[in-house]
């Protein structure tokens, strides 16, 4: 909360604009605030500082006065920041969305399908598709996600769209990783799959159109189906549904591909931070949509089960890449083009994986360890 009120206030613009170490008096000065609530100010940046978002620094030139600057994390609060995630944090920390945790134990002892549901007596998808606030700010946090990893997927993993006519984005949400797609490349079809309240003011372009629908009643057809943030949604015997709907899209095609960007637990494998939010995100899918985060295993008995033979995961980022640096891709040549995104972001620190899956052995990917 201390966190969503720096940004609501605008306190990772304010200092970034002021182009050096911003102190106390300054900062309260900058800010849209009663002024005599400056004591406060102090305090909301001593937490701040002490969880990371910002640090204390030497102004130049004056070894004794000391002031605000940003770091990774909080560069990521900036408004006009490419990679901005502040929607996002906003988002998780709305009333809507925080309300479900206080009835997460009362969840526990009833037979409603999730806390979301006990706290607002409907599911979200349900929700979003009543309230044009909610719908909105959701589409506009998962844009803000989505930004990023399309522009690492673009200008990293050219070779994921290499031989492809059409590419289908299934829960594509307002249609931001599309529409860098369509910009990158423009002889690829890019079609967007999502509920019709979420993409009922989305404009196409040549290259891109929009499909008002729902996944588990058709996906049309594509050379490729990408599934970003929607399998951890659903609970197993659904996301078996929503994979095979991909896998009849596909069909036929035998270049056909399912590229899911979502995350892969670890179980401890990484460090203690990086696992720590993966746990955090899947208590926030069982909180919020019945859904989960996944180990490999479980990833690999979802495929299975779906009726594809073959996936990959491969690394294509570092684990730990830092959003405000560029990003690099230190293990891609070692790799047979099949890359997994796993990246942090500081704030939260999350990471993603990108998975292909197929149904067919003529791309000559090697057998994956369930078959
Ligand atoms: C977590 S969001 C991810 C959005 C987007 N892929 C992204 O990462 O930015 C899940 C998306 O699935 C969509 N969705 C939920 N149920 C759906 C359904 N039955 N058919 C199509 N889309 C659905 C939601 O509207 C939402 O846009």
């Amino acid at each position: 909360m201390s966190l969503k009120c720096a940004t609501q206030l605008g306190i990772p613009d304010i200092i970034h604009r002021h182009g050096k170490p911003i102190t106390l008096p300054e900062l309260v000065d900058a800010l849209p605030i009663n002024k005599a609530r400056a004591h406060g100010v102090y305090r909301l940046m001593r937490i701040l500082t002490h969880s990371g978002f910002f640090i204390l620094e030497n102004i130049s030139g004056d070894d004794e006065k000391k002031g605000y600057w940003l770091t990774t994390s909080s560069r990521l609060l900036i408004q006009d920041e490419p990679f901005g995630v502040a929607p996002l944090v906003l988002a998780v920390l709305d009333p809507i969305f925080t309300k479900p945790w206080h009835h997460l134990s009362e969840w526990f002892q009833n037979e409603n399908p999730t806390p979301f549901d006990t706290a607002h007596g409907k599911m979200l998808w349900e929700y979003t598709g009543q309230d044009p606030r909610l719908n909105h700010f959701f589409s506009e946090a998962m844009a803000s996600d989505t930004k990023l990893v399309t522009s690492v997927l673009i200008r990293e993993c050219k070779q994921v769209f290499e031989g492809l006519n059409s590419i289908l984005d299934v829960g594509g949400g307002t249609g931001t990783m599309c529409m860098a797609i369509s910009d990158a490349f423009p002889n690829l079809k890019c079609i967007v799959l999502d509920l019709p309240h979420v993409v009922a003011c989305s404009k196409g372009t040549k290259n891109l159109s929009y499909v008002a629908g729902d996944m588990f009643e058709h996906i049309p057809p594509a050379d490729a189906i990408i599934l970003k943030w929607v399998l951890h949604d659903w609970s197993d015997d659904e996301g078996v549904k929503i994979l095979k709907k991909c896998k009849d899209a596909i069909s036929g095609n035998y270049k056909g591909k399912v590229i899911i960007i979502d995350m892969i637990v670890d179980d401890g494998k990484v460090d203690d931070k990086a696992t720590e939010t993966q746990l955090f995100f899947d208590m926030d899918m069982m909180v919020h949509v019945a859904g989960r985060e996944r180990n490999e295993k479980e990833w690999a008995k979802l495929f299975y089960e779906a009726g594809f033979t073959y996936y990959k995961i491969t690394h294509v980022l570092g684990l730990r890449t830092s959003i405000s640096s560029e990003f690099h891709c230190p293990i891609m040549d070692k790799l047979s083009g099949f890359p997994i995104i796993s990246l942090s972001y500081g704030i939260p620190e999350l990471r993603f994986h990108l998975i292909y899956i197929c149904n067919a052995s003529n791309f000559g990917w090697e057998e994956c360890s369930f078959c």
